[in-house]
């Protein structure tokens, strides 16, 4: 496994629309070393998810998922996402992204969402998530519609270097 570059705010592959994969490309040697590397990326700069276009390759394909005492979110390979919104529910919480280092800002996203999309099989999954989870997601996806979070901020007042958010703005230093 390697551990890959990740593409930085103001690189055109972070705006645009990443094409879906079929099955038959999903199962390709390419694209599975391509998921066992995203996992090693994101671990190694501390992520909680990574789209397809943060390490340049514009593809509908996400990995995310933490181990963490607060914001425990299991392993997942999302490829070819929909995501719709259940309720009405929406909640703003912090949010940062590996390819905007060192910066936090707060966002609006739905609490409870259902996702349809395959996994890194191949294979069609359907499940719902809330909170956290839900939030991570939204995120992803967006990466592959070309948005980064800044795009989903209704104010800019919250946001924040790193260093300013873990002084002032969260219980626990990151
Ligand atoms: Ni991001």
């Amino acid at each position: 496994m390697s551990i890959l570059k990740v593409a930085r705010m103001g690189h055109p592959v972070l705006r645009e629309r990443a094409r879906p994969l079929d099955e038959a490309e999903i199962t390709t040697p390419r694209i599975q070393r391509l998921i066992d590397d995203m996992f090693e990326t994101m671990h190694d700069s501390q992520g909680i998810g990574l789209a397809g276009p943060q390490v340049h390759e514009s593809i509908r394909l996400f990995v995310a998922g933490v181990d963490d005492d607060d914001e425990a979110m299991s392993p997942v390979v999302i490829i070819n996402p929909e995501v719709s919104q259940i309720g009405t529910a929406v909640e703003e919480d912090w949010e940062g992204c590996l390819s905007i280092p060192d910066i936090r800002g707060r966002v609006s996203r739905a609490v409870d969402i259902r996702i349809r999309a395959l996994d890194r099989y191949g294979k069609p999954v359907a499940m719902t998530a809330n909170g956290f989870p839900a939030r991570v997601i939204q995120h992803e996806t967006d990466h592959l519609d070309g948005v980064l979070f800044f795009d989903r901020m209704t104010s800019f007042e919250s946001l924040s270097f790193l260093e300013e958010y873990s002084r002032f703005h969260t219980r626990h230093t990151e």
